[in-house]
């Protein structure tokens, strides 16, 4: 059985990746870059500044701002981000999300949070689920955004796990990619994603028996040895 699974936050356990867009695509269309939902998927996953970085490259302004200019533009999209978290409650989590807490909690595999978001700690207080946590990664300590695995490695560290004993879970393509950088197992939440050990359509579809049949399928005994972390087929 697996020792541990990792969320990410935004997507998968509360739809905080829209009020990201909304915040992004304000302080955009304000220095003239209009962006889209197209464009924000991109975004999923990636740190405040670097998000701002991929903005500016999106718009041809890269070289327009200077760092303390860039700075005051992540601020201000954070102001606005903070404002509409607000609105959070614990009918904010994504459907199946507070019964998979449960039952990972009641088969005895810990839980952690592999979030790059500088404001999780509020959103996991707000959702009033803090304490199902046993460790949070830090993503203040952390240099690296997703895709590389650093605040995955760092939730499996501060779980006491290895990555191999883990199943993460994400919404974005670079936590995917990720995740597999890390060597846990991936399930991935939205369509839209490729390189996912198990992909689900919505958050409706996660619970405990579709990740023990995942484990069973990839690292139990018929499937040790005989599949990748992405479930490619292992000469
Ligand atoms: C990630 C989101 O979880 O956190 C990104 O997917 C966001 O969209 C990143 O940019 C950083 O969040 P914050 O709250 O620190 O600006
Ligand atoms: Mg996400």
């Amino acid at each position: 059985m697996f020792k541990a699974v990792i969320f990410d936050l935004d997507g998968v356990i509360t739809d905080t990746a829209h009020l990201h867009f909304l915040a992004w695509q304000s302080v955009a269309s304000e220095i003239g870059i209009p962006i889209d939902e197209a464009f924000n998927a991109g975004l999923k996953g990636i740190s405040r500044m670097d998000s701002l970085a991929r903005i500016l490259r999106h718009g041809g302004m890269e070289e327009a701002f200077s760092q303390k200019e860039r700075e005051q533009l992540a601020q201000a999209k954070n102001a606005l981000y903070v404002e509409s978290l607000k609105g959070l409650t614990r009918d904010s989590l994504l459907p199946g999300i507070a019964q998979l807490l449960t039952e990972i909690r009641a088969n005895k595999v810990r839980i952690g949070l592999a979030s790059v978001s500088l404001n999780a700690p509020t959103i996991l207080q707000a959702l009033g689920i803090a304490s199902a946590f046993d460790f949070c990664a830090d993503a203040s300590r952390i240099q690296l955004s997703k895709p590389h695995p650093d605040i995955f490695l760092a939730a499996c560290a501060g779980l006491g796990v290895t990555p191999e004993q883990t199943i993460g879970i994400e919404d974005a393509q670079a936590g995917i990619e990720a995740i597999n950088a890390a060597g846990m197992l991936s399930v991935g939440i939205g369509g839209e994603l490729s390189g996912a050990g198990l992909t689900l359509s919505s958050t409706y579809e996660l619970s405990w028996p579709r990740l023990s049949d995942f484990w069973q399928a990839m690292r139990g005994q018929n499937g040790h040895h005989l599949r990748g972390h992405n479930g490619s087929a292992i000469a």
